[in-house]
């Protein structure tokens, strides 16, 4: 037994995003984004799930702030539905979308929980996407445009500010991979897509110097380790490739100003050539306030020739798999920090999703969901380690608050500490929640 334990002043906190939980698809004048025209398309998402009610938060946030009030956290992150507030994208505001934001956000000010908002969580609008979408640099535009209408209209409010959450799946996993809206599969589009977002995600926080708004901001790249299988020079460059594709990719431009050379050498191998313009990369290189992370697995691999995109593959190691078949590798967690505090400095950084899927089922009005308590122990231990290394750890969010819909898999997983029934939208706290409202009010717990 250890006990594991916090500083005083770390903020603890959940997250969600907007298409996701909220639901009233056609309501109130929203607009229609890339993910309604993706998971109505068939084929793309398991059971031909969608976005339409979820978790019906947009009607039941009240209820939720309630979960949240009891559950004891300092902050809550959640995303605005672009399409909400400008049902095109740009051009006519629809006031009904941001009474729904104002009621939100004042109801967890009065509740005594700090909203943290991102910006943008994957639910471009649709009337952009038929422009060109991320690979158009009008959408640079339109999207530093609708960040400073929030930011006029919430300042004073909302003081923790998301740019965008994890460019990589807005890029690589939606147009190289596939696998989410717009569900293209290519290399050159989605590499270019990867550079205007950084290109957005700069001029917005430029923008928010210049309006000189009250609070924080930054953003939130999703990363993963691969820990190389032997100290062979091939495997340790395989698998700085595939940990730069999350990390240096998205971070250098950001803190260093410049892509990184043997990356860019790398994607040129395959045909890719980036078009930077005049200018982009010092729009890019703005200082952020914090960086958010996302965790969730990492692994081991070998190089192996001509796999991939990157020339490696796993080695089964044996470790733990959760419900969706990720590698529970908590101490990639631990790397993933310490490396990035190395190498960008003692950048304050915010946990801003971690957590796991299980889909355990309620069994007589209780949800016994150890396998996620092991899951948080053992990622909140590495965070302590590396708090104890000298990381900068401001906070931390769990990935989330409730069940919801789960982009490509529908409502097939489950990530939450609140148990959803998609057909009665009744809640019901898991064992999870419990043991986490237990660890956020002691500051530390056993192990
Ligand atoms: C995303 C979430 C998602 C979670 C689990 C992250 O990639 O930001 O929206 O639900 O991981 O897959």
């Amino acid at each position: 037994m250890a006990i594991i334990q916090f500083p005083k002043d770390m903020k603890w906190g959940s997250a969600t995003a907007s298409y996701q939980i909220e639901g009233a698809a056609f309501k109130d004048g929203r607009g229609l984004s890339i993910w309604d025209t993706f998971s109505h398309t068939p084929g793309k998402v398991v059971g031909g799930d969608n976005g339409d009610v979820a978790c019906d938060s947009y009607h039941r946030y009240e209820e939720d702030i309630e979960i949240m009030k009891d559950l004891g956290i300092d902050m809550y992150r959640f995303s605005v539905s672009w399409p909400r507030i400008f049902p095109n994208g740009t051009g006519e505001i629809n006031p009904k979308g941001l009474a729904y934001y104002h009621d939100l956000v004042d109801k967890l000010i009065e509740s005594g929980i700090e909203p943290m908002c991102t910006l943008y969580h994957w639910d471009l609008p649709q009337a952009l996407q038929d422009e060109g979408g991320w690979d158009n640099r009008e959408t640079i535009d339109a999207f530093v445009n609708y960040a400073e209408t929030m930011f006029n209209e919430f300042k004073g409010k909302i003081k923790y500010w998301i740019t965008l959450n994890e460019p990589w799946c807005i890029s690589f996993l939606s147009n190289y991979i596939g696998a989410h809206a717009p569900g293209y599969t290519d290399l050159q589009l989605a590499t270019q897509i990867s550079h205007h977002l950084l290109v957005a995600h700069g001029k917005t926080v430029k923008k928010f110097r210049e309006l000189d708004i009250e609070g924080e901001i930054g953003f939130a790249p999703n990363t993963t380790w691969l820990e190389p299988y032997s100290n062979k020079q091939e495997d340790i460059d395989a698998c700085r490739r595939e940990n730069a594709y999350f990390i240096e990719w998205f971070m250098d431009p950001v803190f260093k100003g410049e892509y990184p050379q043997f990356m860019v050498d790398w994607f040129k191998k395959k045909g890719v050539e980036l078009n930077i313009e005049d200018g982009d990369l010092e729009a890019i290189h703005q200082p952020i306030d914090f960086l958010g992370i996302n965790y969730y697995t990492g692994h081991v691999a070998r190089y192996k020739e001509d796999e991939g995109l990157f020339d490696w593959e796993y080695v089964e190691m044996g470790y733990e798999r959760t419900d969706i078949d990720w590698p529970v590798y908590p101490e990639g967690f631990y790397k993933v920090l310490t490396y990035i505090n190395d190498r960008y400095g003692n950048v304050p950084i915010y946990i801003t999703e971690n957590g796991s899927c299980y889909n355990d089922e309620p069994v007589d009005g209780r949800v016994k969901d150890a396998a996620r308590t092991k899951y948080l122990k053992q990622h909140l231990t590495a965070l302590s380690r590396s708090i104890d290394a000298g990381v900068n750890i401001k906070g931390y969010l769990t990935w989330s608050l409730l069940d919801n819909f789960e982009w490509a898999e529908g409502y097939s997983k489950r990530f939450g500490i609140v148990y959803v029934d998609y057909i009665t939208q009744k809640r019901t706290k898991k064992d999870s929640f419990y043991w986490y409202k237990q660890t956020i009010a002691n500051k530390w717990f056993e192990f």
